[in-house]
C-alpha cells in the first residue's frame, strides 16, 4: 500500500463540525466547496437520452464531444482554433490533477511546481510520483529541475486571477526550463471584481498567454462548478496534439474513459449558456449578504476575485478562527489544508443554500452586537 499520504486532512475538521452541530439552531456547512443548486434539466436530458449505452465509450472522446469543447473555448474564453485533437476527456479533473505527475514519468529527483496556496491535489499527484514538491509563485524561483508547473486561475482557495501578462511569464520561464505548464481554470466562468465580472478570464491557451502554439502547456477545465455536474464527473483537457495522444493512449491502457452518457450531457452543457448566467447569478447574491457579514464581523478580505470562496483572515492563527466560527455553528476550511503560507485565513464556500448564506449572515453579523 502507498503510505507516503497523511490522512485526509479533512478528518481533522471534525471536531469542529461535531461542535458547530451542537448550535441550538443547527449547523451550516460552509467548508465543502460541492455545488447544491439542481443540475440544469437540459443536461439531465442528454444523460437520460443516452442512457442506452452498451459498448464501451472512446477514450478520446467523441468526435462532437471534441467540437463541443473546441466550440466552447471560442466563444467563452476568447481561443478560436483549438483542433479537436488537442481535447481529452477527464472523469472530473481531480483524477488527471492527482495522476499526471505519473503519466508523464516524472519521479524521484524531478520537481513539480505548485502555487504557493494550493489546492490539495496537486501536492497529492506529486506523492504519487516521488517527486519534490516546491510551493512558489514566482517563475525566477522555479528549479532547474522543474519538471510540471501547477497554475491554478482562478484560485481556490484565494480566488485570485492572473492577467494575461503574468501567465505569459510562467508559461514562458515553464517553457525555458522544459517544463510543462498545467493549468487548472475551473472557476472561469464566476468572476466577481472588475474587470473579471465583465472580461473573459484568461486561459492558458490564450494567445497573449502561450503565443501561436499550444506546445509545452495543458489547460484543464471541469463542469463540476459552473453547471453543477460535480456528481457526473465531467471535465476535459486541452493540450498540443502529441502530449494530448499520448495522454489518452496512457489512459486507454488503465480505462479511464468518460462514460457515453456524460460526454453528451457535456455536449449538452457547454452548448447551453444561459443555465450558466443563471447560476452565477445565484452565487452573486450568496456572495454579496456572505462578504458584508464577514467583513462586518471583522475579517479581512484577500483576493477572491472569482471562484466559490471567500478568502479571509482575522490574522490569527486559522485555527482559532475554525473554532470562533464552530463556536456560530459555522464550518470554515483552515488556511493550513492550503499549505504553509496561508495559516492566517480560512475559506468560506459559496456553496450553501440561500438560507443557510442568510443564516450564516445573521450569526456573523450577531455575533458582534
Ligand atoms: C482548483 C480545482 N481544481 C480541480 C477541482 C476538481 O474538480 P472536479 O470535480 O472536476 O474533480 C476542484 C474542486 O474543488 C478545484 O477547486
Amino acid at each position: 500500500m502507498f503510505t507516503d499520504l497523511p490522512e485526509y486532512p479533512w478528518q481533522s475538521l471534525k471536531p469542529f463540525s461535531e461542535k458547530a452541530s451542537l448550535h441550538k439552531d443547527g449547523v451550516i456547512d460552509l467548508s465543502v466547496g460541492s455545488p447544491i443548486d439542481a443540475t440544469p434539466k437540459v443536461i439531465q436530458d442528454a444523460l437520460r437520452n443516452f442512457s442506452n449505452a452498451p459498448g464501451y465509450p472512446s477514450t478520446a472522446g467523441t468526435l462532437e464531444f471534441r467540437e463541443s469543447v473546441a466550440a466552447w473555448f471560442e466563444t467563452r474564453r476568447k481561443v478560436p482554433g483549438i483542433h479537436p485533437d488537442q481535447v481529452m476527456p477527464t472523469i472530473g479533473s481531480k483524477e488527471l490533477i492527482s495522476w499526471l505527475p505519473v503519466l508523464l514519468g516524472i519521479g524521484k529527483g524531478d520537481v513539480v511546481v505548485q502555487p504557493r496556496v494550493a489546492y490539495t491535489a496537486y501536492a497529492v499527484g506529486a506523492a504519487f510520483a516521488g517527486a519534490t514538491l516546491v510551493s512558489e509563485d514566482d517563475p525566477e524561483k522555479w528549479p532547474a529541475n522543474t519538471k510540471l508547473v501547477w497554475i491554478n486561475s482562478p484560485g481556490n482557495p484565494d480566488g485570485k486571477v492572473l492577467s494575461a501578462e503574468d501567465f505569459a511569464k510562467a508559461v514562458a520561464k515553464a517553457r525555458e526550463l522544459g517544463a510543462l505548464l498545467a493549468s487548472d481554470e475551473c472557476y472561469a466562468e464566476l468572476g466577481w471584481s472588475e474587470p473579471w465580472d465583465n472580461e473573459v478570464i484568461p486561459s492558458v491557451l490564450d494567445k497573449r498567454v502561450s503565443g501561436d502554439s499550444h506546445e509545452g502547456i495543458l489547460c484543464l477545465y471541469s463542469l463540476s462548478k459552473q453547471s453543477n455536474m460535480a456528481g457526473y464527473r465531467a471535465a476535459f483537457a486541452v493540450g498540443s496534439k502529441q502530449l494530448i495522444k499520448d495522454l489518452v493512449n496512457l489512459r486507454m491502457h488503465a480505462g479511464m474513459i468518460m462514460p457515453l452518457p456524460t460526454q453528451q450531457a457535456v455536449i449538452a452543457a457547454l452548448g447551453d449558456i444561459e443555465h450558466v448566467r443563471v447560476e452565477k447569478e445565484i452565487y452573486r447574491k450568496r456572495r454579496e449578504v456572505l462578504l458584508k457579514a464577514v467583513r462586518s464581523y471583522g475579517f479581512e478580505l484577500s483576493e477572491s476575485q472569482a471562484g466559490l470562496y471567500l478568502w479571509a483572515s482575522l490574522n490569527e492563527d486559522c485555527w482559532i478562527t475554525v473554532e470562533k466560527m464552530a463556536q456560530l455553528g459555522i464550518v470554515v476550511v483552515p488556511g493550513s489544508f492550503y499549505g504553509e503560507f496561508a495559516t492566517q485565513h480560512v475559506r468560506f464556500s459559496l456553496t450553501a443554500t440561500d438560507e443557510d448564506i442568510s443564516r450564516a449572515a445573521g450569526r456573523l453579523e450577531n455575533a458582534l452586537g
